[in-house]
């Protein structure tokens, strides 16, 4: 049977997977220390949970323990990595090179920067969402004092070639930060092969809890230091000072270890779905596909309705269907998607396009009633 609305919006945010929840829950009451008191039991047991946490969100990601920070969000995490490095690291350069695709969290970090007299350059897409490494390596100069690339795109699931961008960065001595909130937990992935400094990601949208994020701090070559957003306690190698979020840093670990597990047979089990809902919709002479990249994610689709009322569509179904237009983020303002107009669509494309992210409680009924649904809509 399927439940309604039938939820395709899992880029947005996803559910917390029951096994998270039930291994937080004690960590309200029964565990309620606080992971920072150090003279009783109470916060030695809540560390030691924070420990093991740290281990397992660094092992979904080829990290040591100790180069996770934990935060409220990739947000936070993103803030901390950008203006923290910029910050602490002014004597290196002031020129930042960022992407025009990148989430708002990353793109207006950078223009407060500018502000502060940092130099930005952002780069452009091509019409599939992709960037150019031999336009990044000539955007390279001598006081480049970091480059922020994303790792896969949240509205168009575009992954970059972050290996190569890792590699070419290292060898100049440039510090490399991604944001990875949507490629951690669904895609494999090394900080160390991929050559990446720091990377931010977020608990909710890897069937964690809200409210609790990271950020991966390299540790040796090259060690990164970062000014902190807040004082207070030196939590977090003095990093994000702050009473830790024990329930929700359980969670993530909890997380964490079990995207590790399923990450594969998902990856498998979603491009399946995901590959019939555009085969059926691109039938319609009318839809056309945002992405025809190879390298994207497997659970994400970006279509476009070419039709009468196209730009209506996403309201007409929303009664039945949660999908979006882009970044939930963004979802206050009603201007088009700044992705889709970066990679050149108009206005009137872009705000006649879906974006369909599946997840780990979707199932096939789920999509076929979709199908079903919009035939019906689209007047089949
Ligand atoms: C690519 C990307 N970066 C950052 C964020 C912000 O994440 P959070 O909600 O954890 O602050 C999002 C959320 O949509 C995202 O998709």
């Amino acid at each position: 049977m399927t439940n309604y609305p039938i939820y395709l919006d899992y880029n947005a945010t996803t559910p917390c997977d029951p096994a998270v929840l039930e291994v937080m829950l004690p960590f309200f009451n029964t565990h309620f220390g606080n992971a920072a008191s150090k003279s009783h039991a109470f916060g030695w047991y809540a560390e030691e949970a924070v420990h093991f946490a740290r281990e397992q969100v660094a092992s979904l990601i080829g990290a040591d323990p100790l180069e996770i920070i934990f935060t409220s969000g990739a947000t936070e995490s993103v803030n901390l990595a950008i203006r923290g490095y910029a910050e602490s690291n002014t004597l290196r350069g002031r020129h930042i090179i960022t992407v025009t695709t990148e989430h708002k969290a990353v793109l207006e970090v950078c223009e407060y920067l500018a502000t502060e007299g940092y130099e930005i350059s952002v780069l452009p897409v091509d019409s599939h969402g992709m960037i150019s490494v031999e336009q990044l390596e000539s955007a390279l100069r001598p006081d480049t004092l970091l480059v922020a690339a994303m790792y896969a795109n949240n509205e168009t699931g575009v992954i970059f070639p972050i290996g190569e961008i890792g590699a070419l960065l290292k060898s100049r001595g440039i510090a490399f930060f991604t944001d990875a909130t949507q490629a951690v937990g669904k895609i494999p992935l090394d900080v160390q092969a991929d050559g990446i400094d720091m990377m931010a990601f977020s608990a909710h949208k890897l069937y964690g809890p809200k409210g609790v994020g990271c950020l991966y701090v390299r540790k040796k070559n090259p060690r990164i230091e970062l000014s902190p957003l807040q004082y207070g306690g030196g939590h977090e190698r003095k990093m994000r000072s702050g009473t830790l979020n024990v329930p929700g840093i359980v969670g993530m670990g909890k997380a964490a270890e079990i995207c590790s597990q399923l990450m594969a047979a998902e990856s498998l089990r979603l491009s399946a779905l995901r590959n019939k809902l555009e085969e059926m919709l691109l039938q319609y002479p009318f839809v056309k596909s945002n992405v025809v990249v190879d390298k994207r994610l497997n659970h994400v689709a970006n279509l476009r309705f070419e039709c009468r009322d196209g730009d209506q569509l996403l309201k007409k179904v929303s009664k039945h269907i949660a999908l979006s237009s882009g970044s939930a983020c963004s979802s206050v303002s009603v201007s088009p998607s700044h992705v889709l107009s970066a990679m050149g669509l108009t206005e009137q494309q872009a705000i006649s396009s879906i974006r369909f992210s599946l997840g780990r409680f979707t199932t096939p009924d789920e999509l076929d009633e979709t199908l079903r649904y919009f035939s019906e809509v689209l007047g089949d």
